[in-house]
């Protein structure tokens, strides 16, 4: 069932196939899939890629000559030298928010701004309105996919119906109509027999459940992380327990049932933890993190700037330097970016009462490269936790650079320099703490089946 609808999706998005060849020249090329890192050439025919190594004037000839007489437009060349090349990314959490909340998102905006930031792949969580929890909504989000989307999207079904923790939704039917993988992002499935039902069926469906984790009960009422800070705001505190309470309860059904459990948004030293012993005793377990986890801590509250306010919260020094160090020996494998788009008015209220999120497709990027900056990971390491090592956990043909695979590819300009200017996204979504911040490492150029 799955593999019918991965080639569902496949089919369906050939519809935006580029008909010309491309030659991407002389860039860095890696793919973390098959451990290739070198000078080389990228040759794109018909949305595939049909070389990978030095071409030959003679080879390019021969193209040329297909291409005219083919009656197709002749072949596109892209300079990269100095560039980096790699697969296109892939955002496993991402809410795009159509249908119901088009003013805060749309599958168009969602994936123009995906695109932009070197994107070629979106999972969407079924937070919409309707919940994501049955195939006419999920059929809904891939059709307008088609028609307006500037990347592929591979929806993510709901686990209870209505995101209400009290049912299961039509799973099977979900993964049918093209659903990848089930979460309830957003809220925590509270109820434990559930969860493990919700397990015991997608190990039936071939997919993994995406965990939200969250004790409701130890985050109730909470705006940010518990600590020194929000005793100085008067803010309450959502304490990290919150988060490792569900995980240990969500790592201990995974091994009961040997589902493929995925940790969504870490943000405790704790969960690393708990996520890198369960690894080590051969648990079935994943896990990602966001940038604003990596770089940002609880002090970006402290003016009260409820573009800061994010769920699970922004935590302290030691969580980051846990977060950094799971990186770094595996633990966590994804990084994902939890695009959370707001509207200004939503989040233009007082803290308390401003809704939970982070934009971040538009940054992920430019931000994660700072691991690169600091020694963190190899760029290797960042663009398998952004390609391959997400398509490995949803079962996706994509993250790869191979002969034979879809001509997805992000071209990386490792130098060009970026301020963060909200106003220039093209999500509607403008809700970002890093606004202002100066990076440096920007994608330039995101091809998608070939096309430019
Ligand atoms: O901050 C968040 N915002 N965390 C979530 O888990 C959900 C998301 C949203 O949908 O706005």
């Amino acid at each position: 069932m799955k593999k019918e609808k991965e080639e569902t999706n496949i089919k369906n998005s050939s519809l935006i196939t580029h008909r010309s060849s491309l030659l991407i020249k002389g860039g860095r090329v890696i793919d973390p899939s098959s451990n290739l890192d070198e000078i080389t050439d990228i040759l794109i025919e018909n949305g595939k890629i049909t070389k990978i190594g030095k071409i030959q004037d003679s080879t390019l000839k021969q193209v040329q000559g297909k291409t005219q007489s083919s009656g197709l437009r002749d072949l596109d060349v892209i300079d990269a030298k100095g560039k980096v090349v790699v697969p296109g990314l892939i955002d496993m959490h991402v809410h795009l928010r159509e249908p119901g909340y088009e003013y805060k998102e749309t599958i168009k905006t969602g994936t123009e701004a995906a695109r932009a930031g070197g994107f070629t792949v979106v999972c969407c969580m079924p937070n919409t309105n309707p919940v994501n929890d049955s195939r006419s909504v999920t059929e809904f989000i891939l059709d307008r996919t088609i028609k307006e989307g500037s990347t592929d999207v591979y929806p993510i079904g709901a686990i209870s119906k209505g995101l209400k923790g009290e049912e299961l939704s039509e799973m099977a039917d979900l993964v049918e109509a093209g659903c990848v993988a089930f979460s309830d992002d957003g809220k925590s499935v509270m109820d434990s027999e559930l969860m493990r039902r919700a397990m015991e069926y997608a190990i039936a469906l071939g997919v993994p459940i995406i965990s939200h984790c969250e004790d409701t009960n130890l985050s109730k009422g909470g705006v940010m992380n518990e600590g020194f800070v929000s005793t100085e705001l008067g803010l309450q505190g959502i304490p990290d327990s919150a988060e490792e309470v569900i995980i240990s309860r969500d790592l201990l059904l995974a091994e009961i049932t040997g589902v493929k459990l995925h940790i969504a948004h870490v943000s405790t030293k704790g969960s690393v933890r708990l996520i890198k012993e369960a690894k080590e005793r051969g648990i079935g377990v994943t896990a990602e993190t966001c940038p604003h986890y990596f770089l940002l801590t609880d002090n970006e509250v402290r003016g009260y700037d409820s573009d800061a306010k994010v769920n699970p919260p922004l935590r302290t020094e030691e969580d980051i330097e846990a977060i950094k160090q799971g990186l770094k020996d595996g633990t966590i494998d994804v990084i994902a970016t939890d695009h959370a788009p707001h509207n200004i008015a939503e989040k233009l209220v007082e803290f308390d009462y401003a809704p939970f999120g982070i934009v971040g497709l538009e940054t992920a990027l430019s931000l994660s490269l700072k691991l690169v900056e600091w020694g963190v990971l190899t760029i290797n390491e960042l663009i398998e936790k952004m390609t391959a090592n997400p398509a490995r956990i949803l079962g996706l043909k994509k993250g790869i650079l191979n002969v034979g695979s879809d001509a997805d590819v992000t071209i990386i300009d490792m130098n060009q320099k970026v301020t963060v200017d909200p106003m220039k996204f093209r999500s509607k979504g403008r809700n970002t703490p890093f606004k202002g911040a100066k990076l440096k490492g920007l994608p330039i150029i995101t091809i998608l089946r070939g096309k430019t």
